[in-house]
């Protein structure tokens, strides 16, 4: 009986014993949305193919939800070695030094897929994602999510339904002179947060693409959502570089072709997914979509591009510009 006890005290040693030399290297890669989504897609994409490529040298774990760190903590987490790659949205960089990434989050600053593609897989991203180098941070490739609508519990069809509204948005200063221009409030808040805080009505609105909302439920504490596209949403997959740096040559290289693969699809299945979401919250009946007329459109245009030049000292005006030869954007279009 007690040789069956020992035996047994072995065994449940053996199997909680952390991976030793011969264990495969894990990967840790926590992000803040729903696994439904094109991050929390592609992420597992990554996560096959990785494992796939390194046949089972590499194995990756990923956490998502914010059911490992929430935004700001997840930097800290990867700065700090606790977790290893990350894909934060372009608007959460910031803190990190990296306030060049807010050139995302400019209003209307890409029309489409394929401008805002220009940018994030030519010469211009790559210089962004250069941005990095020496924060212990680097820059592996651009996910896409997509294009934000506002969401509120009043109808919103033109800037000044959204006055003096108070709305959520990440930790941008892009976005904070973006929601003032509309002459609503900015409140910065953590993504795990939205939903509570618009259920409670901690804050009256929102901006995201659809991806998003449906995911997290906003649409059902949101009755309104207005289909504006004024902005884009995306993600910049990164690395602690000390770690990245010190993986077998061989590894890394798989991982590499791991993460081109997972960019291909990311940017695939990006735009549809966010259109399924559109139609499973109009499916939902809880709120009503309205789509901005042309005048309407306009009148946001209006309001919202001045914030361009308003951040030229902030982001640089040379960077906007680059940006603007790429896409063809005429900040003087109505
Ligand atoms: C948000 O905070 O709204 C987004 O950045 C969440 C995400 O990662 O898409």
């Amino acid at each position: 009986m007690m040789l069956r006890t020992a035996l047994l005290a072995l065994i449940l040693q053996l199997l909680a014993l952390p991976a030793g030399a011969e264990g495969p290297i894990v990967i840790k890669f926590s992000h803040v949305v729903a696994a439904d989504t094109p991050k929390g897609k592609a992420s597992e994409f990554f996560k096959r193919r990785a494992e796939e490529l390194t046949r089972g040298r590499v194995k990756v774990e990923v956490y998502p939800n914010s059911s490992l760190y929430k935004d700001k903590e997840e930097l800290e987490a990867l700065q700090l070695g606790a977790v290893q790659m990350l894909a934060p949205s372009l608007a959460k960089f910031g803190p990190l030094g990296g306030k060049e990434f807010e050139v995302f989050d400019l209003p209307y600053i890409f029309d489409n897929y394929a401008d805002l593609h220009r940018v994030t897989q030519g010469p211009v991203g790559a210089s962004i994602l250069r941005q990095l180098d020496g924060k212990g941070i680097i820059g592996l490739a651009f996910w896409d999510n997509g294009f934000k609508s506002f969401s509120a519990n009043t109808p919103i069809r033109t800037p000044a339904d959204l006055k003096g509204k108070k709305l959520r948005i990440q930790p941008s200063k892009v976005l904070e002179e973006q929601v003032r221009a509309l002459g609503a409030l900015p409140q910065v808040m953590a993504f795990s947060e939205v939903y509570q805080a618009l259920r409670t009505g901690v804050v009256d609105g929102t901006e995201n693409p659809h991806s998003n909302m449906y995911t997290q439920k906003m649409h059902e504490v949101q009755k309104y959502l207005c289909l504006t596209d004024h902005g884009y949403l995306g993600y910049a997959v990164i690395a602690n570089k000390k770690f990245w740096d010190g993986l077998p040559g061989d590894v890394r290289s798989q991982l590499e072709q791991a993460m081109k693969e997972s960019t291909v699809y990311a940017n695939r299945i990006a735009q549809e997914e966010n259109e399924r979401s559109l139609e499973l919250i109009r499916k939902s009946g809880k709120t009503q979509i309205h789509v901005p007329s042309k005048e309407e459109r306009e009148a946001f245009r209006r309001v919202l591009i001045p914030v361009h030049a308003r951040m030229e000292a902030r982001i640089g005006a040379s960077l906007i510009r680059a940006i603007y030869r790429e896409t063809g954007f005429d900040p003087n279009r109505p």
